[in-house]
This record gives C-alpha cells, sequence and structure tokens, in this order.
C-alpha cells in the first residue's frame, strides 16, 4: 500500500505520517527533509556561484548522510527549502530517489508512505490513498510556534505566522509541482480537530477504501 500525504506547513503531516506508519507497519518518507537537506548544503557552500547553481548541485550529489545532518528542522531552514524546492532542475534530481523509495519501501516494508507537498500529484500519481490534510493559517502558525517554544527557541508569534505565509504562498504559486491536493485526494480540515481524531478519521478513510478495494 502507498499513502500519499500532502497539504500546507504545520498541518499536522508530520505526527499523522508516524503514527499511520506504525499503524499500518509502512516505510516512512518525510520529503520535506530532502529539500531541507538540500537547502542546509546550498547555504553551506561558500563558492561564488549564484544561489541557483549552488541549490541544483547540492541536489544533484545529494546523498542519504546529508538527511542526518544537524539543523534541518530549523526555520531559517525551511524558507531555504521552500526557494530552492521551486528551481525545476532541483526537484527534478531529487524524484528518483522519492519514487524508488515508494517502489521498494526499504526494511522489508510492504508499502510506504510519503508526506511532502506533491505525492499525490507528482511523485505518486497511482497511490492507493491520497490525503490531503489543511487547517487555518492561524491554527498552523499556533502549532509551530508551541513547537518552537517547546524547542526552546525565543520566537513571537507574528514572526512566525509571516514566516509561514510567505513559505506557503511560495510553495502554492511556483510552477513545478506547485501545492495543490490530488484530484482524487480526501481532503481534511484539521483547524478544529484534535491529533487523534486526525488519525481516526484518516484510518476510517483508509481502511474503508482498502475495503472497496478488497470486496
Ligand atoms: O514539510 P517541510 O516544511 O519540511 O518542507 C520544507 C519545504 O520543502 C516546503 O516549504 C516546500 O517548499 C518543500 N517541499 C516540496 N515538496 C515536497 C516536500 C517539501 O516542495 N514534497
Amino acid at each position: 500500500m502507498i499513502i500519499a500525504l500532502d497539504g500546507p506547513s504545520a498541518a499536522g503531516k508530520g505526527t499523522l505520517a508516524r503514527r499511520l506508519a506504525g499503524h499500518y507497519r509502512l516505510a516512512l518518507l518525510d520529503t520535506g527533509l530532502i529539500y531541507r537537506a538540500v537547502a542546509a548544503r546550498t547555504l553551506a557552500d561558500d563558492s561564488d556561484l549564484p544561489e541557483r547553481e549552488r541549490a541544483i548541485a547540492a541536489a544533484r550529489s545529494l546523498r542519504a548522510d546529508d538527511l542526518a545532518r544537524p539543523g534541518l528542522r530549523e526555520e531559517g531552514v525551511g524558507a531555504m527549502a521552500s526557494k530552492v524546492a521551486a528551481i525545476p532542475e532541483v526537484r527534478l534530481h531529487l524524484v528518483d530517489f522519492q519514487k524508488n523509495f515508494a517502489k521498494h519501501p526499504p526494511d522489508g516494508k510492504a508499502g510506504a508512505i510519503l508526506d511532502g507537498r506533491d505525492i499525490g500529484t507528482v511523485i505518486c500519481p497511482n497511490a492507493d490513498v491520497k490525503i490531503f490534510l489543511t487547517a487555518s493559517e492561524e491554527a498552523r502558525a499556533e502549532r509551530r510556534f508551541q513547537e518552537l517554544r517547546t524547542g526552546g527557541s525565543d520566537t513571537i508569534k507574528a514572526r512566525v505566522l509571516a514566516d509561514m505565509r510567505e513559505r506557503d504562498a511560495r510553495d502554492s504559486a511556483r510552477s513545478a509541482a506547485p501545492l495543490v491536493p490530488a484530484a482524487d485526494a480526501f481532503v481534511l480540515d484539521t483547524t478544529a480537530l484534535s491529533a487523534d481524531q486526525v488519525f481516526d478519521r484518516v484510518v476510517a478513510h483508509v481502511d474503508a477504501v482498502r475495503a472497496t478495494r478488497n470486496s
């Protein structure tokens, strides 16, 4: 089984993806981490090349180890990730790795869940189940703010909201694989839902899809 999970930042994809992976015993790929790793390498490259060229070179030579770099979750890396993710050549270099993960899930797993922005539309257009999680801007900013505070970061809510708006606008407006729900995605607004409620609704949907397939 392949599950494609997409949505804007801080909609709850990460938590849901981990729980679904455990529940259905699927391999999990957080594809945002791949763009973050390219961003971190681009930022660390102090050559005189223009940013675009540095980003393409970073994507071309990305290795699995790069996904374990420290600091990938930082806000500055996230902002840079959304810049490099808008470059079509960068995306092109990262497609095979993601498709291959879905086709041959590691650790002997029988299926995979990939979370990101273009999984249901570009990476796994034939996924068995497509989910698009969304939530109001305020709810997402509040969640991100709480996450950052828990992680010890000293930040203000207005700044978090402004950064998130900028990143989402860039992800939605770009011409290369923009953030849009696939036509056949199950769209769930999580604004007023707890993580448990989101999980229960998605599991009910996945089980219903599987039951129709098997009947
Ligand atoms: O999900 P996360 O916040 O880690 O993603 C960082 C950035 O990577 C996003 O803002 C988006 O620009 C980019 N991304 C993407 N396609 C994906 C996953 C992430 O363009 N499948």
